[in-house]
């Protein structure tokens, strides 16, 4: 039994702890560290674990040497850092959330310090482990459509995702955590040059926080969403989001005796998420491009797209004898010779909870990593650098 820790227990680290009860039997959970009380002591009830096995500071729980075998760290972005050179230094293995760091030269030195104490980091890179991308590596690798000469991929970021994450969540100052880019993209180009194999030599960049801003507030609005008097009439309504439509709540603590819906009654008068979308003190970017030139001359344009109600991704791949098309779950061949056009549809994984099944096979992986000293997690920190060096790069 491989014996884990979870070192922030919120929303990824939730779900991949789901591993836990999806595979009994392969790997221990032996202590958590969460500084929210609420979360630990969740957290603490749902896997049975003792009190002084949950910790509210990651340096306490770090001081005890040999507390286990390996740790997830899926912390905010700015605790990324010190906590997996902590968990390296300890010779724990380490599955890391991205964003992996807060610049490309931290990113490096945990690449530098797992590599010297032989520790393995596997980065939570999931877009690897979905079907459709898999099977777009498998199609590109075969040659079907030549040499691919551009890509482009459009990243839709829903609306709500956008409010609730970027303009008025943590991930809304890049001080705090990370640009948006980065924190949404990394991972899309990653994916982009995991299917390709392109190594960037230039990257383009052009982006900017254009709507999200105090002066672009309607006319009259306050400060809070529940005393707002155009509250009805704004598409960005915080009481829109949370209490008519219930989306995006699972991520609230609720404490014992205390209902959810007095715990959102809370957050809408007082807490961060009840404020006016204009008026958060948000600076990251709410549209980007990005254009990377690859060494062998492939064009790869990323568009982050805030402003639509959809989510997921759409890809094309041209080449020069035919063009790869995803789009959400599908996948086209288009030949440009005779036009014929094969489809691959993984419509019925998309049901699938965690990201299609992928949250819980990147923990497997790691899993077996972590048992079998001859093997590196899939994503291994050293193979996530290149994505992170082209997105700190695109800003
Ligand atoms: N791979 C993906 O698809 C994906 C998706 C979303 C977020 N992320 C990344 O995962 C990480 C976690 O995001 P989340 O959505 O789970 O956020 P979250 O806020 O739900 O969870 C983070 C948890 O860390 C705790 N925490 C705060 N400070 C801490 C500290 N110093 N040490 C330990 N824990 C601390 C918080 O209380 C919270 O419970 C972030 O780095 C984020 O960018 C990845």
């Amino acid at each position: 039994m491989i014996r884990l820790a979870a070192i922030g227990v919120g929303n990824r680290t939730g779900k991949y702890l789901r591993y836990l009860e999806a595979y009994p039997g392969r790997a221990a959970l032996v202590a958590i560290v969460e500084p929210d009380p609420v979360r630990r002591e969740n957290a603490r009830k749902r896997f049975g674990l003792a009190a002084e096995d949950c910790y509210e500071y990651a340096d306490d729980f770090f001081s005890e040497p040999g507390r286990c075998d390996a740790v997830i760290i899926g912390s905010p972005d700015s605790e990324h850092y010190s906590e997996a050179m902590q968990a390296i230094s300890r010779g724990y293995h380490v599955l890391l959330e991205k964003p992996v760091a807060q610049n490309f030269g931290q990113c490096e030195a945990i690449a530098r310090a797992a590599a010297k104490a032989r520790v393995k980091v596997g980065v939570c890179y999931v877009l690897r482990f979905m079907p459709v991308y898999r099977k777009i590596k498998e199609l590109l690798d075969s040659g079907i459509i030549g040499r691919v000469t551009d890509v482009s991929h459009q990243e839709f970021v829903g609306i709500d995702r956008m409010l609730h994450t970027y303009v008025r969540g943590y991930w809304n100052k890049a001080s705090e955590s990370n640009p948006s880019f980065l924190s949404k993209c990394c991972h899309d180009v990653d994916m982009l040059l995991w299917t390709t194999g392109a190594r960037i030599k230039s990257v383009q960049s052009t982006g900017s926080l254009e709507w999200y801003r105090p002066e672009n507030a309607p006319a009259g609005s306050t400060d809070y969403c529940i005393d707002c008097p155009v509250e009805k009439t704004c598409a960005y309504s915080a009481i829109d989001m949370y209490i008519r439509r219930g989306v995006w709540t699972d991520n609230f603590p609720v404490p014992e005796r205390v209902s959810k819906e007095e715990v959102l009654q809370e957050e809408m008068r007082l807490g961060r998420f009840g404020r006016c979308a204009f008026k958060c003190g948000n600076d990251v970017a709410d549209r980007q491009v990005v254009t990377m030139l690859s060494t062998e001359g492939m064009l790869i344009t990323v568009l982050m797209n805030t402003f639509t109600r959809r989510e997921g991704r759409r890809t094309v791949y041209s080449g020069t004898e035919g063009e790869i098309v995803a789009d959400g779950w599908k996948v086209e061949v288009r030949m440009h010779k005779d036009g014929k056009v094969v489809t691959f549809d993984y419509g019925s994984e998309a049901a699938k909870p965690l990201h299609g099944g992928a949250d819980i096979e990147i923990v497997d992986d790691f899993i077996s990593a972590v048992e079998d000293p001859s093997r590196q997690p899939a994503i291994p920190i050293s193979d996530a650098l290149e994505s992170h060096r082209v997105c700190f790069m695109a800003g």
